[in-house]
């Protein structure tokens, strides 16, 4: 079996398979930090192995610091409990830079699945505000959350998308549940997208690492990087587009 197909499937899938009929239902990582098991796809949001840690590592970390650009663009796919987003805006007002995030959703969670995971409290700054202020935003318009974070939900599906009238990506956090449960979501023709609305040199990070996933980025035009995994996880993914 390949390595880092193993640990792709098996960090958020196959952990204790509890499964109730009124899920969504909070799980605690071992980082300490929540995470949504979701019935209908029969995955975790999150890396059992943390889910703070986790979205650091991949998102924060391996994306959002690596683009150097005063002002940058991100697209998510996949906002779920707006944990990437809290942890970029809270990462945003630190710094000068401002930041314009896009986050596609199909199935937004509602108040009671977000409202009490606890997010806040693993970061220094507890800004619980923050959180709700990201979940509470009006869909589809453009919220400006704080100095340097704006923020606008898109309720969509992915496979049916059309970019146009969102101006071009300098960094992708592309996060959605796995290709054994979402393969439709891990095609090459999703990345030929996604590669066309990248700026040059923008870049795309996701916690998967499988192979075929790695060839579709390629195929898309994408140079792609395998990098360190966050802990639990060998290896993820960083593709990157030429600038020019
Ligand atoms: C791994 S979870 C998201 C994790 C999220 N970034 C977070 O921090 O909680 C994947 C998300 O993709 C969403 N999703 C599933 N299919 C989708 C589609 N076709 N288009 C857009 N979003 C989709 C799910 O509802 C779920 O919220």
């Amino acid at each position: 079996m390949n390595i880092s197909w193993y640990f792709c499937e098996t960090v958020r899938i196959n952990w204790p398979t509890i499964q109730t009929l009124d899920m969504p239902k909070i799980f605690k990582t071992e980082d300490g930090s929540d995470t949504l098991f979701d019935p209908h796809y029969g995955e975790y949001y999150h890396s059992i192995h943390g889910s703070v840690q986790e979205s650091n590592h991949v998102f924060i970390e391996s994306g959002l610091k690596t683009i150097k650009n005063q002002d940058i663009i991100i697209f998510e796919v996949g906002f779920g409990t707006g944990l990437n987003a809290y942890l970029t805006a809270l990462e945003a007002n630190k710094t000068t830079k401002i930041i314009q995030y896009f986050a596609i959703e199909k199935h937004p969670l509602l108040k009671k699945d977000w409202e009490n995971l606890n997010y806040p409290n693993m970061t220094a700054d507890h800004n619980t505000g923050l959180f709700q202020q990201l979940h509470l935003a009006e869909w589809e318009n453009k919220v400006r959350i704080s100095l340097n974070f704006n923020l606008q939900k898109i309720e969509a599906d992915l496979t049916e998308f059309k970019y146009h009238s969102l101006p071009g990506f300098d960094l992708i956090y592309f996060d959605a549940f796995s290709p054994v449960s979402q393969p439709e979501l891990w095609q090459t023709e999703i990345f030929n997208q996604l590669f066309r609305q990248c700026n040059p040199g923008g870049r795309i990070v996701t916690y998967c690492a499988k192979g075929s996933v790695r060839r579709a980025l390629i195929e898309a035009g994408f140079m792609v990087e395998r990098l360190p995994g966050p802990p639990g996880k060998r290896e993820m993914l960083r593709g990157s587009k030429s600038a020019l």
